[in-house]
């Protein structure tokens, strides 16, 4: 196995689970390099579930290092959950890492989240309500604290007295928030070392560099999708990390020589949750259709995801943008009872009829456009038992290869189904 990244290649909700799940077994050293617990992925093992937001889902395998990396933001509280859920079902932590330089999501960061989208009207992002971008926000304003903050009392007692002040202000007169006292945070502060203590990996330079020196293999998880990256997707209805491939060499402590290949996974479809523009979305039975089939509901809210054909468009300025080496396609067996399928291969702006290749990036000119459509032959059978390539029906086929030939970039791994074995890897 070469040193990968696997990035969500639309926004988000994928099937990166399945695929990170696959590619870990043969990693050493798995590391996730941005977002936080925005995002949400189940993997079932040994007949269990088990749902992750934030620890890497390597963890289920014995010997691996899972790396929290620096590009990261944790929720402690939730962080502890998912610990507590792990340690229930008496998988071995040893390999759990966390990086002293991952930001700390506190309290008001998700009391802002919260105020923010309840008082955004029609500037609501839809966002998962967990303090994401607040905590980003307070990291490039630099006021936000680290987990390494949270060891050294008088480094901390210091940075409060210069953020609390700033926070507090903007707490009360911007938001109309409660405040918090310096002893009430040092008290948070406390009880959150607590929590990362057994996991906090001062000697990352070291773990990395051996890493290194030894050449063992390293998968790079990313978190959300290139769609929902905040400088190349769907701005201002992004998060607020850079899921991209490039991001992993900056949310892992990495250079990009590091990184040999980006597989960037995607579905068969579209499926989108929040606001947003989303031109290929189905409002009609089609859509309920591919969610039913599909079980497409959020893991993390629970939410409806919203449903569309395919989007070449957009997925060729994914694979840019993303630097993609291949892509992953999942859950073409969705389309098994479909008699036909839509590729949306460009937009027309029915404004003026202009007609757009390239993905336009002013999302708000995305409401004037409609797709244009391609419509392929179905394959009108189960395809969730073959395993190479070869088998599939040649409609099927025909379909990949036609995606291949519109984004101009090999599909190297195709799944028919949930399970590790309902997997066809390409070449
Ligand atoms: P935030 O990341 O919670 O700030 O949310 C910003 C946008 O990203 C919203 O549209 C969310 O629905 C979306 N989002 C965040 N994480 C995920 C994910 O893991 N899957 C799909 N959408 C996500």
């Amino acid at each position: 196995m070469k040193n990968c990244v696997v990035v969500g290649a639309q926004w988000g909700d994928e099937g990166k689970a399945k695929i990170t799940d696959l590619l870990a077994q043969n990693a050493d050293l798995i590391i996730r390099y941005q977002g936080g617990c925005n995002a949400g992925h189940t993997v079932v093992a040994n007949g269990k579930t088990f749902k992750f937001h934030l620890i890497p889902s390597g963890i289920l395998y014995n010997n691996k290092i899972c790396f929290i990396g620096n590009g990261t933001v944790i929720l402690p509280e939730y962080f502890q959950e998912e610990i507590d859920g792990l340690k229930r079902e008496n998988i071995d932590l040893s390999g759990l890492k966390v990086s002293p330089l991952a930001s700390v999501t506190m309290p008001w960061h998700t009391e802002i989240d919260g105020y923010s989208e309840c008082t955004a009207g029609k500037g609501k992002i839809g966002t998962t309500k967990k303090g994401i971008g607040p905590t980003y926000t307070d990291k490039m304003q630099r006021i936000g604290l680290k987990i390494g903050d949270l060891y050294s009392e008088t480094a901390l007692s210091e940075k409060l007295d210069i953020i609390l002040p700033i926070k507090n202000k903007q707490l009360k007169e911007i938001y109309n928030l409660r405040t918090y006292t310096k002893e009430e945070v040092l008290d948070l502060c406390k009880k959150y070392a607590e929590i990362f203590r057994p996991y906090v990996c001062f000697d990352w330079q070291e773990m990395l560099r051996n890493a290194k020196k030894e050449q063992k293999k390293i998968l790079f998880e990313g978190a959300q999708g290139v769609m929902l990256d905040v400088d190349f997707g769907t701005y201002p209805f992004v998060t607020s990390s850079n899921p991209v491939g490039g991001g992993a060499a900056v949310g892992s402590g990495y250079g990009p020589k590091e990184i040999d290949e980006v597989i960037g996974v995607a579905k068969a479809y579209v499926t989108r949750v929040g606001e947003g523009p989303f031109v290929t979305e189905l409002d009609d039975e089609i859509g309920d259709l591919i969610r039913n089939i599909g079980h497409e509901f959020g893991v993390t809210t629970g939410r409806a995801r919203r449903c569309g054909w395919f989007d070449a468009v957009t997925m060729r300025y994914a694979c840019l943008v993303g630097g993609l080496t291949s892509i992953a396609l999942t859950k073409i067996d969705v389309f098994d009872n479909f008699d036909e399928i839509k590729i949306c291969k460009a937009y027309k702006d029915i404004r003026n009829n202009q007609i757009y290749h390239d993905y336009p990036t002013d999302v708000f000119i995305h409401k004037y456009l409609e797709p244009v459509y391609e419509t392929m032959e179905g394959w009108c059978e189960n395809i969730t038992r073959v395993r190479k390539y070869e088998d599939l029906p040649r409609n099927c086929r025909r379909y990949l290869e036609r995606l291949e030939e519109l984004l101009e970039t090999p599909i190297s791994i195709v799944s028919v189904g949930p399970d590790r074995d309902q997997t066809i890897f390409k070449n």
